[in-house]
């Protein structure tokens, strides 16, 4: 009998290092004593006592309807299994199958999936005046040209903040969607605190005219991981652009039939606390964020463009001429967790209580970090990274090709659909594409995190596909396929 629980003895041992990263609760240590010992009596099932968070009423419902009240919606869930099932059940609400949906190829899986598993029919935002999408993220007039192209669309779906924490005039979207009947459904999993701080924080998606809101509160509140919540607007509910009881029998649908009472009542703790708190940690961390990119050498330059979330710190430090994987090193050895690191950003997201020692050794663990002395090499190594940019970007921004539906590629017969393989090929990772005339993809083809496709399901790959493969490879990065 092997009585070791090696998962739980790993995780452990990482109790206690300095988390600049995703739950934003820095493993645990911002919550209070009373709701850690509250944790394992909350993890309970639908009794007549406890309710049911599918069927909200009396203290279920307060709480949606408190959430609700603070976050400017017309009606909201807490979705207890992320925000990759919320998408779904938004989606599955907005959508018939064989709709069209107006949607850039970068989003994040979790929607590619749900298109897939809906039969949609996506239509491709692509550059309205000749610009690749920096990280694949559109700017609002090519949104506004994708509708305009594909007017019998029923809903535009933009992500917004993105996961560097940009984003977008949604208001602009927004109304042009209206005007031409279409639903606005917003991925703002990143966003989830938006609401704590108007003036200090970008606005909220809600309150720029969406309709349809996913948040992910773990990612930026103190909420436990994989806590969602799903927003209706006052608006859509009103002029009957969106429909309640639908999104009551998706949740049914999508959602497990046994919700955590554990993550639903952080979701409803995460809200009473940001809402006691008000702006001031919003205030705070925008400041301790300033002050620590001040203290840092020239060559590391903050990432924050206007409009940009300032609790989110983003930092460019490919002019120091060093590689991901060193970077990762140092910040390892120092015992900080960054959210991200990839080619030429290290993001972090810290937690509202992040204290301010852990912004000194980040400070000093940064200085620390010898540049390259040879100003050539770092030249080089610069023009390669925009190079690895640029084609990533045109790959991003490109209209699609497709070979197959999504659906038909993830999900359809591999015989009907003509492929040569069998289903353990086509679950086997390492045959990502399908040998025909020409290659195609038959799953999301996405660099991770944060999971944003190069190439959707069905949609055919060439050299530039492998190339860039290869390169973020090379650069130690993952790649889902
Ligand atoms: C932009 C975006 N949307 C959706 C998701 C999925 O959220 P969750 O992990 O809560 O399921 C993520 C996760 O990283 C994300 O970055």
């Amino acid at each position: 009998m092997n009585n070791q629980a090696p998962l739980w003895s790993a995780l452990w041992q990482q109790a206690d290092r300095i988390s600049f990263h995703m739950p934003a609760h820095r493993q645990g240590r911002v919550f209070s004593r009373e709701w850690i010992e509250s944790l394992t009596s909350c993890d309970t099932t639908e009794l007549e006592r406890t309710g049911d968070l599918a069927i909200p009423s009396e203290h279920v419902k307060e709480a949606y309807d408190l959430a609700a009240d603070y976050f400017g919606a017309g009606e909201t869930w807490f979705v207890t299994t992320g925000t990759t099932i919320a998408i779904r059940v938004m989606i599955a609400s907005a959508l018939f199958e064989g709709d069209v949906i107006v949607m850039p190829r970068a989003v994040h899986m979790a929607a590619v999936h749900a298109v897939a598993l809906l039969g949609l029919n996506p239509h491709f935002v692509t550059s309205a005046n000749g610009r690749r999408f920096e990280d694949g993220q559109p700017d609002a007039e090519s949104f506004i040209a994708a509708m305009r192209t594909r007017p019998d669309a029923k809903a535009v779906y933009v992500t917004c903040p993105d996961y560097y924490g940009r984003t977008i005039d949604l208001r602009m979207i927004a109304t042009e969607a209206h005007r031409l009947g279409m639903a606005l459904l917003v991925d703002e999993a990143h966003g989830a605190h938006f609401a704590a701080a108007p003036g200090i924080l970008p606005p909220t998606a809600l309150s720029q005219g969406a309709d349809y809101v996913v948040q992910s509160a773990h990612k930026t509140l103190p909420a436990l991981t994989p806590a969602s919540l799903l927003h209706l607007s006052k608006d859509g509910i009103a002029c009957g652009r969106l429909c309640p009881q639908r999104v009551a029998a998706m949740v049914r649908v999508f959602q497990t039939s046994s919700p955590s009472f554990m993550i639903a009542a952080s979701t409803d703790l995460a809200r009473a606390v940001i809402s006691r708190e008000g702006h001031a940690p919003w205030q705070r961390l925008a400041e301790l964020n300033r002050r620590v990119v001040n203290l840092l050498p020239a060559y590391y330059r903050r990432v924050a463009p206007p409009g940009s979330d300032k609790s989110r710190l983003v930092l460019d430090y490919s002019r120091l001429g060093r590689g991901r994987t060193e970077m990762v090193a140092k910040l390892d050895d120092a015992g900080i967790d960054a959210e991200l690191i990839d080619h030429r950003r290290i993001v972090l997201i810290p937690a509202i209580d992040q204290p301010e020692s852990d912004y000194d050794i980040l400070a000093r663990t940064l200085g620390s970090i010898i540049p390259s002395k040879n100003d050539v090499f770092t030249e080089r190594h610069v023009q390669r990274l925009e190079e690895l940019e640029n084609l990533r970007d045109s790959l991003f921004s490109a209209p699609a090709s497709w070979q197959f539906t999504p659906r038909q590629a993830l999900f359809g017969n591999p015989s009907y659909s003509g492929r040569s393989e069998t289903m353990a090929d086509v679950a086997d990772s390492a045959k990502t594409y399908c040998d025909r005339a020409t290659k195609f993809a038959s799953h999301v083809i996405a660099p991770y995190p944060p999971g944003m496709p190069i190439a959707w399901p069905g949609e055919g790959i060439d050299d530039r596909h492998d190339t860039y493969i290869q390169l973020l490879q090379e650069a130690n990065i993952a790649v889902r396929d």
